[in-house]
């Protein structure tokens, strides 16, 4: 081993048990910004680094890999990759690492808690309450829809499907799924009966997403496919804006051709001030925090930077996106 030691750029201050762990190891360049780093700037700290620790909204395409010689290891602060160009780095023999399983339960958390916040009404009650036009109990006053006993459908059953679904049991409800193969496992943990997408959208009351983006997920869900929902459907997404036509949704909002949406997740990230998706009352928003748990974001940070550290020191990562490159990667 090389008595210099090996260096990392950190595009955001991440827990400090991840920064600490990576200082015991490598010298660490830490953006400091609230904001992401621009291209140049990410190229200008990456040019010299051995590893690079990136996050969800970080862009990592040809031209930041080809501008960075040295680079041997991207390690992903997310379970998504699709900031990253995988197979570009596979090429280059440059190992890309991710944060799965430790946020599992998190986000499955954070699914039902949109799915409930959107059965109930809870923010618009929140709101009415606040603002004075609680006049007194009504039989009538902000009524939702019935979560127990109606149908769930898991599109995508990964990891945090799976999560998903198990949660439905206290619920009694019946639970499809779908995906490109059945799932053994999935229905031994879940109880869910694998069906076609068709089948899944129109027969499900709550139909959540759970797939990675990828050029096959992108619009998954569009106008034909919303046209499919029952007009009580609610629709949750908590993976990656793009799976579904944001536009469509919209007009599947504002026409009742489904109930509702509670989305994490957008085609823009930050959604624009702007989106007329806001002004719906219908639809339970939030900014990209379905793993935003004290915990599991202190695990997240140690997990990437041991990911980052076992690929810069010739190990085999927990996470490994691309093993293709592990037997090829850059020395
Ligand atoms: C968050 O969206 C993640 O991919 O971890
Ligand atoms: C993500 O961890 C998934 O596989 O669902």
């Amino acid at each position: 081993m090389s008595t210099t030691k090996k260096r990392v750029y950190v595009t955001r201050r991440i827990p400090e048990k991840g920064i600490q762990l990576l200082r015991e190891h490598v010298e660490v360049d830490l953006y400091e910004g609230e904001l992401p780093p621009s291209k140049e700037v990410l190229i200008q700290h990456t040019r010299d680094k051995d590893g690079l620790l990136s996050l969800l909204t970080d862009m990592i395409d040809l031209e930041v890999m080809d501008s960075c010689p040295r680079l041997k290891v991207i390690s992903n602060y997310a379970v998504g990759f699709d900031n990253i160009d995988v197979a570009a780095a596979t090429e280059r023999g440059i190992v890309v690492t991710n944060t799965p399983g430790v946020l599992t339960e998190t986000v499955a958390d954070f699914t039902w808690a949109l799915l409930m916040a959107c059965a109930r009404r809870i923010v618009e009650a929140d709101r009415s309450t606040r603002l004075g036009e609680w006049k007194t109990w009504s039989p009538t006053l902000l009524l939702g829809v019935d979560i127990a006993g109606k149908t769930l459908g898991i599109v995508g059953a990964g990891r945090i499907g799976s999560s998903v679904a198990k949660r439905a049991a206290g619920f009694n409800m019946r639970v499809l799924y779908t995906d490109n193969d059945r799932k053994e496992d999935f229905e031994k943990q879940t109880g869910a009966k694998f069906v076609d997408l068709d089948t899944l959208l129109r027969e499900s009351d709550f139909i959540s997403l759970h797939v990675s983006l990828t050029e096959e997920t992108k619009h998954l869900i569009a106008k034909s496919e919303l046209g499919k929902m029952k007009p009580t459907a609610i629709l949750i997404n908590t993976s990656r804006g793009p799976v579904v036509d944001q536009e469509d949704l919209y007009d599947a909002l504002v026409s009742g051709k489904i109930l509702g949406a509670g989305l994490d997740v957008f085609v823009t990230e930050p959604i624009p001030a702007s989106d007329p998706i806001l002004k719906l009352k219908n639809v339970v928003i939030t900014p990209h925090i379905a793993s935003a748990s004290v915990e599991t974001r202190d695990k997240m940070a140690e997990i990437a930077a041991q990911n980052l550290l076992d690929a810069l020191f010739g190990k085999t990562p927990r996470f490994t996106v691309n093993p293709e490159a592990l037997s090829a990667r850059r020395s």
